[in-house]
């Protein structure tokens, strides 16, 4: 076999470790080092980011799935929390009833930390029972959805998150794909709930930068909205190359009854 022959067969056995399934625990487990006391400000959102995503995810459910599940004095877990700065700024701009929750001591002490008076609560979203009582749920940038594709667990985790909301209550998923082709299939993951019985409307995924910027469209409505993000969606590849991750926001809205 000649040198390039050698070269080729190398590099086809990385491409292949690199398509190799990442397990759902492992990819779980991360975040302890940055928890336990580390620099969290890469890996969770700072108050900043906070105060700009926030305003644009409660005109985006409300626009999508109107103002009962948003409304002030409305329920909300944040599940994943990581700082807890995007819970903070529901309960302070929304004035939501807002939990932080990790799975993990050290998240929680992160959470007490960062944000001192937030409730807090240890939840693991694998294995997660609540029933019938949040008015809104979010789950933002979670590891086991953006680090793994691993469909069933997925799709439990999101029952899961179903299961928990009050009638007409939302599950906010946003999740990137920033380890494409490790990370959830998140249009399998819509149109496999948008057969679900318990499901009123799955709408997704629009990105995180066309809803940052939907005060542009809002005179448009829903239709304008949608136009916005399927031209986003093919101009900002374009424009940021082949490595940019599309950062995907989808609401999924229970039944009311
Ligand atoms: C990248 S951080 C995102 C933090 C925050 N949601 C944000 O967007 O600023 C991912 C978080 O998911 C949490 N996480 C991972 N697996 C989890 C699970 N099974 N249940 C709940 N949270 C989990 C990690 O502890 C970590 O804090």
């Amino acid at each position: 076999m000649g040198c390039g022959r050698f070269a080729q067969a190398r590099q086809s056995r990385k491409l292949a470790e690199g398509f190799k399934l990442r397990r759902i625990n492992e990819v779980a487990n991360w975040g302890r080092e940055w928890q336990k006391g580390g620099d969290w400000s890469s890996h969770s959102s700072s108050q900043e980011q906070a105060r700009s995503l926030v305003p644009a995810y409660l005109r985006f459910v409300r626009m999508m799935c109107g103002d009962k599940p948003v409304r002030a004095q409305a329920s909300g877990l944040d599940i994943g929390a990581g700082a807890g700065c995007i819970a903070a700024a529901l309960a302070s701009f929304g004035g939501l009833q807002m939990t932080a929750s990790e799975w993990n001591e050290d998240g929680i002490k992160l959470i007490n930390r960062e944000n001192p008076g937030l409730p807090t609560r240890m939840v693991d979203l694998m294995s997660f029972d609540d029933r019938d009582k949040w008015d809104f749920i979010l789950c933002r940038e979670l590891y086991p959805f953006t680090r793994t594709n691993a469909f069933s667990d997925q799709a439990d985790m999101v029952s899961r998150a179903i299961d928990a909301l009050a009638p007409g209550g939302v599950f906010m998923l946003i999740g990137s794909t920033v380890s494409f082709p490790h990370c959830a299939d998140y249009d399998l993951l819509i149109r496999s709930f948008r057969k679900d019985a318990r499901v009123q409307g799955v709408r997704g995924p629009f990105l995180e930068a066309v809803l940052l910027r939907f005060k542009l469209y809002a005179i448009f409505g829903r239709p304008g909205y949608k136009l916005a993000n399927a031209l986003a969606k093919m101009v900002i590849p374009l424009i940021k190359g082949r490595r940019w991750a599309a950062v995907g926001v989808t609401v999924f809205q229970k039944r009311n009854g």
